[in-house]
């Protein structure tokens, strides 16, 4: 035991939409192939939220519904509601407002946090402070992306990855050394030009011109993109291992951003981890964004054991990347 406050996880919750879009669906869109999709990334199908009005928080919502069950706690006792998503259902309100008040958690505040497919590290790293420092008992993290709301149906360099989904944690203290251990968490905004959608910010606000121009939708430059997130994402996971004397061995699972199968395999390669002790589901949900860690750890939570070291780690637009080292808190 030791008296050091440390934010534990204790209940993950999971959605995705019932609606498939799989590679031969999108054969009939673009001039694609389900071959080259699913050699050059590793996707056989993503899901895909339906319906009039339907937003970010309608998948947002179950997910932490789901963890306020299992955790047998009611919404009215989570203080502070962390919702990563570059899909929020408007500019603003936060789309933590909105889940806030569609699931009762009246006793929360809430915000946004905007950082792409890293957004779920950072969200909880930062609610991990919360937790650490006292001052909150019950954090709420979010993952959560609506990536169809953004993506050009006619353009293969981005229809073929994206998908939508989320997931969310529920953070509480811990004293049994347990939680949330270490992240090395980066940004360079340099890497902007990139991996980006060019209008309807305060840069470049909403015009008839913008939308002919197709720029309310995610723009990406994959093979420059591509050839940060293999060094980003192994570089990060390498030096968290080193800085806390851990090895692969020491390691049960790597818990990576689904992108791309090709720079999941590097970054395991890089921490000596073989393919069982990495979690995998790209090819059933594609990239979820700021969706795919909490979707990995709900889909795994079954076969986690309490003790377990887990290396999550991200690339994303931005750039944003990092790596968080996790020790598990619970048996199911
Ligand atoms: O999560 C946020 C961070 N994002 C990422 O980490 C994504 C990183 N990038 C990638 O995953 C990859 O770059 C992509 C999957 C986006 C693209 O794969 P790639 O191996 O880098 O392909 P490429 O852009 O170098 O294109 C190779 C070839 C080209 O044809 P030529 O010039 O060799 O004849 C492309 O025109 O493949 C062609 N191509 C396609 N063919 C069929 C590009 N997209 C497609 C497609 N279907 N969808």
């Amino acid at each position: 035991m030791t008296n050091k406050i440390t934010a534990a996880i204790t209940a993950v919750g999971g959605y995705v939409p019932e609606d498939k879009l799989t590679n031969f669906d999108l054969e009939k869109m673009v001039d694609t192939n389900d071959e080259w999709i699913r050699t050059r990334t590793g996707i056989s199908e993503r899901r895909i939220l339906k319906g009039e009005g339907k937003a970010t928080s309608d998948m947002a919502v179950p997910a932490v519904l789901e963890l306020c069950k299992k955790r047998g706690i009611d919404p009215v006792e989570i203080d502070c509601m962390i919702v990563a998503t570059v899909t929020p259902d408007m500019v603003f309100p936060a789309t933590a407002n909105i889940v806030c008040d569609k699931i009762g958690a009246v006793n929360a505040w809430g915000y946004d946090l905007s950082a792409a497919c890293s957004g779920f590290l950072f969200a909880l790293t930062s609610g991990a402070a919360y937790i650490e420092s006292g001052r909150y008992k019950k954090v709420v993290v979010v993952g959560a992306d609506k990536m169809s709301a953004i993506i050009d149906y006619s353009d293969r360099n981005t229809c073929v990855i994206f998908g939508d989904g989320a997931g969310a944690v529920l953070l509480e203290p811990a004293t049994d050394g347990s939680g949330v251990l270490d992240s090395i968490l980066r940004t360079d905004g340099s890497g902007r030009h990139y991996l980006n959608m060019k209008a309807g910010g305060s840069a470049r606000p909403a015009t008839i011109e913008t939308v002919t121009n197709k720029e309310h939708f995610a723009y990406q430059e994959g093979k420059t993109v591509f050839k940060f997130a293999v060094k980003g994402m192994a570089d990060v996971s390498a030096e968290l291992l080193e800085r806390n004397n851990l090895t692969g061995d020491d390691i049960a699972w790597l818990v990576p951003h689904q992108a791309n199968l090709r720079i999941i395999d590097a970054t395991a390669e890089r921490m000596n981890l073989p393919k069982e002790k990495v979690m995998v589901n790209i090819q059933r949900y594609g990239n979820t964004t700021a969706g795919t860690i909490p979707l990995c750890l709900w889909e795994w939570e079954k076969e986690l054991k309490k003790g377990d070291n887990l290396v999550l780690a991200a690339f994303g637009g931005g750039f944003t990347w990092g790596a968080t080292w996790i020790k598990w808190n619970y048996d199911m």
